[in-house]
């Protein structure tokens, strides 16, 4: 241990986790933060010199290299370099910025749009800002980190409520003072479990008690919805959001985040939110990438027809080899292992045999409900999926799992 510090507790939290990565790596099953030196193809990546099947990707769509998306990417730092003259409300904002903007504030069908340099940062800052002291705000169990931390950054009464029970949901507003603002927030895929939140439910109970909607669709954009406009489009409920929160890093394929609602919604937050207001810009070759991309989902359905069948493909195959896929019905999906070393197991095999997966474990998720976070994309071909179902089959039985 080489940090020069007399016990304290940070010296013993610092401790436990490097004895641990020390143990994983010791016993070959570290997998985290691998380099890729090589795309090949949307589908497989070189990963330490092997080509490997990727199963482990957020570019739900395929877009990652995209000619079109590539080469707006390259336009823009032709025109405007590589960064920008500082934050967006003094010299930072570009043509570029509000193009982006007005194509999600249309392709969400809303009246305006706002970005931020991460997806992450867009939950902290705009949860932090709208809401406040004397105010609740009432969030999914399994809702992300960034939600998690902007609810606690916010000062709000922060209650959460079980993963889509929606009794809950309703109790824990019901406990709430009538005249208190209140705000709901779910994500609309749930990142780990991949399953798709009850919207119609969480709608009207919203209704019901005069409460803010705020819908985190990083996992459901260009997935959800005939035209992959999200979760709305997907039940013929459009108009039903207040703050239509997502990113842009993943079926994306770019950085940022955003959030689409009503125009006096995003004034506010252009002028209040310290993300946007004390932090630089998002550069040009990574808006003008997304921007591309959103184009590139209009102009190519087939992508989202074909995601839909490699996840039915992908779900069907594991459930049927015996593993547990909980309520997945989205091209994240869980191979529930339970515990953490199994997970670490199934993934050195494997990766071993050119799957590159990686496994989710406890704090991330429960201990005990330790996983496989498997994703396919629009990239893949069925033959490929079923290789890589019959690799992780086989590691499986041999582990124990099934
Ligand atoms: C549901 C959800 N929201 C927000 C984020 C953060 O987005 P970003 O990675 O673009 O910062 C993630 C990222 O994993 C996510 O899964």
């Amino acid at each position: 241990m080489d940090i020069h510090k007399t016990d304290d507790s940070v010296v013993r939290r610092i401790q436990a986790l490097v004895s641990r990565y020390d143990y994983l790596n010791q016993n070959d099953l570290y997998f985290y933060n691998q380099p890729i030196s090589e795309l090949r193809g949307g589908a497989r990546v070189l990963v330490n010199g092997r080509e490997m099947g990727m199963y482990a990707s957020y570019s739900y769509l395929g877009l990652i290299g995209h000619p079109r998306i590539n080469a707006a990417a390259k336009a823009a730092v032709d025109q405007f370099g590589t960064g920008t003259n500082g934050v967006r409300t003094l010299a930072g904002s570009l043509t570029l910025h509000e193009q982006l903007e007005e194509t999600i504030a249309e392709f969400k069908q809303a009246e305006a749009a706002i970005t931020y340099t991460s997806g992450y940062v867009t939950n902290m800052t705009v949860i932090s800002t709208l809401m406040g002291r004397g105010d609740w705000v009432i969030s999914d169990k399994l809702n992300h980190a960034s939600i998690v931390d902007g609810c606690l950054m916010s000062g709000a009464e922060f209650r959460r409520f079980r993963h889509n029970d929606m009794q809950e949901l309703e109790k824990r507003l019901e406990q709430a003072p009538a005249e208190a603002a209140k705000l709901v927030v779910a994500d609309a895929v749930f990142s780990m479990d991949g399953d798709v939140v009850d919207f119609p439910r969480v709608v009207e109970i919203c209704r019901k008690y005069n409460a803010w909607l705020m819908i985190d669709e990083a996992h459901s954009l260009g997935l959800l919805g005939k035209t992959g406009r999200g979760i709305e489009e997907h039940f013929g409920m459009e108009g039903s959001v207040d703050i239509k929160m997502g990113t842009l890093s993943k079926t994306i394929p770019s950085v940022g985040g955003y959030v689409a609602g009503k125009k006096d919604l995003i004034t506010y937050l252009r002028h209040t939110s310290r993300a946007y207001i004390f932090s630089a810009a998002l550069p040009p070759a990574q808006v003008a990438a997304a921007n591309e991309a959103f184009k590139v989902i209009l102009d190519e359905p087939w992508r989202i027809e074909k995601l839909r069948q490699n996840a039915d493909l992908f779900i069907t195959g594991l459930k049927s080899a015996g593993f547990d896929t909980l309520l997945t019905s989205t091209a994240i999906v869980p191979v529930l292992c339970g515990s953490d070393e199994r997970a670490f197991a199934l993934t050195r095999t494997a990766q071993h045999n050119d799957v590159f997966v990686l496994p989710v474990v406890s704090p991330a998720v429960p201990e005990g409900l330790a996983r496989l976070r498997a994703t396919v994309t629009a990239a893949h071909e069925p033959e490929e999926i079923k290789r890589a179902m019959s690799v992780i089959e086989k590691a499986g039985k041999e582990i124990g799992i099934i």
